[in-house]
This record gives structure tokens, C-alpha cells and sequence, in this order.
């Protein structure tokens, strides 16, 4: 039985690998990609997230539309994959990429004990209004918030204070969910209650700061914040 969370009055959710499942895209086209599908899709999603860090601390931000493209194109090039609409498929595949099964049912439990409920992404605002309406949650989130308004990417402590101002509740009363180690590690640090989905039974990070509950899907969160 995990550790319970006292007190929260707001659940705060990663986008990606979290909600919505980042290797849904290549999957969709697996037929194209021959038997290098699971190695594009890994490396994809390793250089998306190495881009946004190495942005940010060069301060050259571009949105996460522009760095998912550039990332694409590398993963592809690196495999000597010179298609053009298959990289054109497979950006659009990723507007409309797969909620994991638990996510509907466990908003909706959330939703009616009366939790606010938030999306806090890298995810540029097309990018997240467009995956909130193909996964159907657009009635279960009252917030969806993205880097866009500041202007650098996770794990700036600039936004998670974004998800605070915006709902109006203290750190310490947010619940903040990811499967990605090193967002909970600056949830963590930021000062708010973490719970990290390790979804693919990773070890943990070496960093200041870690989860203070580990699960893997989302099904036992609102056990674990006392709903
Ligand atoms: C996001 C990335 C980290 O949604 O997955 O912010």
C-alpha cells in the first residue's frame, strides 16, 4: 500500500509519457518504420526532451512543436530514413496520440471528489488542446497549461510556480503526477507533493529531490490523495 498524500486540494499532470503515450505515433505507423519502430520512437522522445533542456539553458527557446520536428528529423537521419511524408504522418500522429487506458476513469473519480485538476506540459498550446480533445478529456480538466507563457521549458522552477499562480493553491497542496523522473525531481524540489508513474520500471534518479510516492499507472492516485 503506497503512502497517502494529506491535504491536497489540486492534482497537477504531466502531458506526455504521463497522460498520453509519447510511442503511440510510431506505433501508429509501425508498418513504415520496419523493425527500427521502438528505436525511433526511443530516440525521438530522448532527443525531444535533451532539446528542451539544452534550449533552455542557452536561452533559445523554440516551442515544443518546433523542437518535436527538429528531434524527429535527427531520430530519423539517424536511422537514414529519408521520408518526407513519413515524417509529415508522424507529427500529426502526435497531435492525436493514445491516453493510457487508466486516465479517463481515474479524472473522473478525481472530478467528482471535487479536485481541481490541471495539465502542466511542455507541450505548446495547439499541441495540447489537440491531444486533451482526441484523448476526450476536454470536460475533465479545468486547466491546461503550458511552458508557452514563460518561455522555457521544465524543470525551470518558473513553471510549476505557473500551475500555483494559476490555481490559486500553495505547492504544498499540489499533487503533481509524472512518469518522467527528472519532471518529478523538479517538482519535488520546487515544493510540491509528488507522484512519480514509473510506468516503465526505471531506477531512480540521482537528484536533490525525488517522489514522495512511486506507482505504476495512474489507477491508485485518488487512493493515494485520500479520495
Ligand atoms: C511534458 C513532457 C515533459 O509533457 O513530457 O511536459
Amino acid at each position: 500500500m503506497p503512502e497517502r498524500l494529506q491535504q491536497i486540494a489540486a492534482c497537477v499532470f504531466d502531458a506526455y509519457g504521463t497522460l498520453f503515450d509519447v510511442h503511440s505515433a510510431v506505433a501508429s505507423q509501425r508498418a513504415r518504420c520496419g523493425d527500427v519502430g521502438e528505436q525511433i520512437s526511443a530516440l525521438w522522445r530522448a532527443k525531444q526532451l535533451e532539446y528542451t533542456w539544452l534550449r533552455s539553458l542557452m536561452g533559445r527557446h523554440a516551442d515544443f512543436w518546433q523542437v518535436t520536428g527538429d528531434a524527429l528529423d535527427y531520430a530519423l537521419d539517424a536511422f537514414d530514413i529519408n521520408d518526407a511524408a513519413l515524417r509529415d504522418d508522424l507529427m500529426q500522429a502526435y497531435l492525436t496520440l493514445t491516453s493510457y487506458p487508466e486516465v479517463t476513469g481515474m479524472l473522473e473519480k478525481l472530478r467528482s471528489g471535487g479536485m481541481k485538476i490541471a495539465i502542466l506540459s511542455n507541450g505548446s498550446p495547439p499541441m495540447l488542446e489537440a491531444a486533451v480533445r482526441g484523448a476526450g478529456l476536454e470536460a475533465l480538466v479545468d486547466h491546461v497549461l503550458s511552458v508557452e507563457e514563460i518561455g522555457i521549458y521544465k524543470p525551470d522552477p518558473r513553471i510549476y510556480q505557473l500551475a500555483v499562480d494559476r490555481l490559486g493553491v500553495p505547492a504544498a497542496r499540489i499533487s503533481f503526477q509524472s512518469s518522467n523522473a527528472w519532471d518529478a525531481a523538479g517538482a519535488a524540489t520546487f515544493g510540491m507533493r509528488v507522484v512519480w508513474i514509473n510506468r516503465f520500471g526505471q531506477r531512480r534518479e540521482r537528484l536533490p529531490d525525488g517522489p514522495d510516492v512511486e506507482l505504476q499507472s495512474l489507477d491508485a492516485l485518488p487512493d493515494v490523495i485520500g479520495l
